[in-house]
């Protein structure tokens, strides 16, 4: 098998090239994704773009770097690089969310103002959902926000579970003007997304039914309902009412975000969904690695959706504390329908590539089988990488019948150390001299087959 290197691009970033890598208090501190000064951070909270100034708000603990005393911290910026960090949003002060300022999202109103629902929870853990809303529209940043007088807006009732009832998701507004929100929950053995509706955004009664339920997931953790457009390039306005759209039905459960397509029918709010959560050997997530919690929203300025992710670290807490923080968020990402229309595909937003400084290229290089080419010149730790192979000849490759197989599950029993036809070949990263440490990213091609088994 012949494999060339057509086209190999790794860039260092302009942090990395020089400080962080030489930082021996901070060496894992990144270059490129978000993280706050210090301390812990957990799930992004009410991402939005209002009047040319992208906010981003995250679960922070302002006193250590273990999860606790929970607070919308905020940030702001003009590129989704580049950030601000402005005073706290919201703060433990209240009954209602004296245990925490839990998850929650943005909207913005119909008269274009925007306004956060968000999870507050009693001293009791009782979990209720709250509204606050600007204290100065005028200032760009939104820095001060004030509490609704009338917290809490949406109580657990009926059976709910009153400590798994939280993260409000961005509102749609239906053809009939009515605002609908759905909030995670338990009850009667099952995880729900809740729907609320309102004429007000401040009185909310509960749907007969839930906009989607099950009984094999747990509670449904940052529910997030969104349309995306058919055969289109561009990202929805969750409110939409355009008709070449799919809905979008995301829940975090079991460490994973889990995604669910469907058609949604604003006048009776059915979400009639083409598979179910957990259904079956294969099931679709944004990602099979460390990313959690996400959250969505529409950016109108450049007409494109965008998602953010918790990556929390795995290094324990004697870690955390010697570090003084834990936590990042995900590369922002734009997320489209796939061609086909059966799955979501992602890509890092443009932005990103401002970081890129330096870089080390490499072109039209053949590869034989059991070869390493090195690469010298970039830090190890950090790189933005792109790579092109071309492969002379295909015919040896396997065949798999696509719909018998789950590509997670052969990628695990076919690791990259394991000899196919066609593959593996790729990168290996963070690989120490003589190899004896390394890690794989790496591809195997194979044929799709014949008829359905
Ligand atoms: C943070 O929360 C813990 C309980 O989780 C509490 O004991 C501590 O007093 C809080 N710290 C501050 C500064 O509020
Ligand atoms: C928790 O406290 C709130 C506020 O006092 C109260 O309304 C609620 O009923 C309590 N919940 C439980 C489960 O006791
Ligand atoms: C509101 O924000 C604007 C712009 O930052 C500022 O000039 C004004 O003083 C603020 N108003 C109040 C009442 O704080
Ligand atoms: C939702 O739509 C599906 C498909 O059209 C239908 O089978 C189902 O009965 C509807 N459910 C409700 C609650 O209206
Ligand atoms: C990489 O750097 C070289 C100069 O060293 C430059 O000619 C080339 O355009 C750069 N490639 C990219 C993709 O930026």
């Amino acid at each position: 098998m012949q494999i060339s290197v057509i086209r190999f691009v790794a860039f260092c970033l302009a942090l990395a090239c020089v400080g962080a890598e030489s930082s021996i208090e901070q060496p894992y501190r990144t270059a490129y994704h978000f993280q706050p000064p210090k301390n812990w951070m957990n799930d992004p909270n009410g991402p939005m773009f209002y009047k040319g100034v992208y906010h981003l708000f995250y679960q922070y603990n302002p006193y250590g770097p273990l999860w606790g005393n929970i607070t919308w911290a905020h940030s702001v910026s003009y590129d989704l690089v580049n950030w601000l960090h402005l005073p706290h949003a919201l703060s433990p002060t209240d009954p209602f969310d004296i245990k925490g300022c839990f998850s929650g999202s943005t909207t913005i109103l119909s008269d274009g103002k925007p306004a956060i629902l968000y999870t507050g929870v009693y001293a009791n853990d009782s979990q209720v959902q709250n509204l606050a809303l600007p204290a100065n529209l005028t200032d760009p940043f939104l820095t001060e926000w004030v509490k609704s007088p009338l917290n809490p807006l949406i109580i657990p009732i009926d059976g709910i579970d009153p400590k798994n009832f939280r993260d409000p998701s961005t509102a749609w507004q239906g053809p009939d003007g009515i605002w609908r929100v759905i909030v995670g929950g338990h009850q009667n053995g099952q995880g729900k997304a809740i729907l609320y509706q309102s004429k007000d955004f401040v009185n909310w009664i509960r749907s007969t039914n839930p906009l989607r339920s099950s009984a094999k997931t747990g509670m449904f953790e940052c529910p997030d309902f969104y349309p995306v457009s058919i055969n289109g390039n561009y990202g929805v306005d969750t409110s939409s009412q355009d008709k070449l759209t799919k809905h979008v039905l995301k829940a975090s459960f079991n460490g994973n975000d889990y995604y669910i397509l469907g058609s949604y029918t604003p006048q009776t709010d059915n979400f009639s969904a083409e598979s179910d959560f957990l259904d079956g050997s294969f099931d679709f997530r944004y990602d099979y690695g460390k990313f959690y919690a996400s959250k969505t929203f529409y950016d109108s300025s450049k007409k494109r959706r965008i998602s953010w992710g918790w990556i929390a670290e795995m290094d324990g807490d004697a870690n955390a504390l010697e570090k003084g923080w834990s936590g990042l968020q995900s590369i922002p990402r734009s997320i489209l329908l796939s061609k086909t229309g059966k799955q979501l595909i992602q890509w890092p937003i443009k932005e990103i590539e401002t970081l890129r400084a330096e870089n080390v290229s490499i072109q039209e290089k053949q590869l034989k089988g059991g070869s390493v080419l090195e690469v010298l010149g970039v830090p190890a730790s950090q790189a933005d990488v792109e790579v092109a192979f071309d492969l002379t000849n295909l015919k040896k490759a396997e065949f798999m019948v696509p719909d018998g197989v789950d590509p997670r599950a052969l990628g695990s029993q076919q690791t990259a150390s394991f000899r196919g036809m066609v593959g593996p070949f790729g990168l290996l990263v963070l690989a120490s001299q003589g190899l004896t440490e390394q890690t794989a990213v790496f591809v195997r091609i194979f044929k799709i087959c014949c008829a359905h088994v």
